[in-house]
């Protein structure tokens, strides 16, 4: 078929003439092809998803009611622009109570997102400028970056090695991109490593920002999914406020994923341009459904009952991985568990299946074992598991926890 106009008319950011003409498929297609096909070489065989990135269950009842009662409300009907103040005073009293980080202004230092994904999309709006340097690390959620650059910015990555807690080395960045660089963006509990940040790793940030001039974007999508103590704000540091931003969902800590829900608090300025910019991209999340998580932050209690399961479907889960030879550990939040690649599979009649990647492993585990898993080969050749998986109760967790220990149990892994 020949170009049309249209094709010779899209932006160079996109792939401009070639845009859609490229035949490589991406990793998220992959892994959905090949669950599509282990289903059809094995008719009504249950596919174990370990590879979710999201909550296997609804939000909370009471949630549900809260914005079946304020979509009733007239008042709550039109555009909700930058937002009432019920959000922004609960998203302050939460930063409080669950983050221990007093004295945010709700009305100048907190402003909702349509989650935490559009506000990492808008952001870059606010900050870059053609030929500047964003931080980012890998692997790792990469919509900052990515709209950085359709602004003409740059990315550098920071590999997260679990030599280093998989905590990024800001010590080592080449001199010429730190004179360029403007943000650095991080994000703890990680996705994919589900590592937790320090006390100590965030003063070191908030000085490295004040050193070298950058604005720090923390993204807290997990932070209130910790599995003891309290959740570590970035907020929480001396001077963060002063540096940067940070970024709270109600997606995974409230499951609420389709809502498109969070907020974004820290410094003034910054809070101040994320909303002019917000204002000129959307017209604000239905006020209906702000009110619902305004109802959440107030009601943290939710969001500790969705950890509890979260931690013991991981304590489970690294028994059973370590008991087939995987070096897992458990971490001390989110719903991730990142464990090394194997390099090879041995089974018991001697025959011996090679990995080169994690991508390797992970399409031979959904097609051979029909377990369904996430490769990161950016920094490393990893395998992450989701304690997302469906299970109806607890009986019917350990049910597929001992599954899994079963299909892996005919073949010897070799690291
Ligand atoms: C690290 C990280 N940040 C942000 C998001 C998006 O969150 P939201 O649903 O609030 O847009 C995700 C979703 O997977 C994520 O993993």
């Amino acid at each position: 078929m020949s170009d049309t106009y249209i094709q010779n008319l899209l932006a160079e950011r996109i792939g401009g003439r070639s845009y859609g003409k490229s035949n490589a498929i991406y990793k998220f297609e992959k892994i959905k092809r090949a669950k599509r096909a282990a289903l059809a070489a094995n008719p009504g065989a249950e596919i174990i998803d370990m590879g979710v990135g999201e909550p296997d269950e609804m939000a909370f009842p009471e949630v549900v009611e809260k914005l079946y009662e304020e979509a009733k409300k007239p008042a709550n009907r039109g555009y909700a622009d930058n937002g009432d103040a019920q959000l922004k005073e609960s998203a302050a009293r939460y930063m409080e109570r669950v983050c221990g980080v007093r004295g945010i202004d709700p009305e100048k230092e907190v402003m909702h997102s349509i989650g935490s994904k559009a506000a990492l999309s808008i952001l870059p709006a606010v900050l870059i400028n053609p030929g500047d340097f964003v931080l980012m690390t890998t692997p790792g959620y990469p919509v900052f970056g990515t709209h950085a650059k359709y602004y003409g910015g740059l990315v550098h990555n920071l590999p997260l090695t679990a030599a280093n807690k998989f905590l990024p080395d800001l010590d080592n960045i080449p001199a010429d991109v730190l004179k360029k660089a403007k943000v650095l963006v991080i994000n703890y509990p990680n996705n994919p490593t589900g590592a937790s940040a320090t006390p100590e790793f965030f003063a070191e940030v908030v000085k490295f920002a004040q050193n070298h001039n950058i604005v720090v974007i923390h993204d807290a999508a997990y932070a209130a999914l910790v599995f003891e103590g309290k959740p570590l704000s970035f907020l929480a540091t001396p001077g963060a406020k002063e540096v940067g931003l940070e970024l709270h969902s109600c997606s995974k800590t409230f499951n609420m994923t389709g809502w498109r829900i969070g907020f974004v608090a820290g410094n003034e300025l910054l809070v101040k341009a994320y909303g002019d910019v917000k204002d000129n991209t959307d017209s604000g999340q239905f006020l209906a459904v702000q009110h619902a998580a305004a109802y959440c932050f107030d009601h943290p209690e939710i969001t500790e009952k969705i950890s509890a399961k979260y931690s013991r479907r991981m304590g489970a889960l690294v028994h059973v991985l370590k008991q087939a030879g995987f070096d897992a550990l458990k971490p001390k939040g989110s719903f991730f568990l990142y464990v090394k690649a194997p390099k090879a599979a041995v089974k018991k009649n001697g025959s011996r299946i090679e990995f080169k990647t994690g991508e390797d492993i992970s399409q031979w585990l959904i097609t051979e074992k029909l377990i369904s898993t996430v490769p990161w080969d950016d920094a490393g050749n990893y395998l992450r598991f989701s304690v997302t998986f469906v299970a109806k109760d607890e009986n019917d967790e350990k049910r597929v926890l001992a599954e899994i220990s079963r299909r892996l149990g005919d073949v010897k892994f070799e690291f």
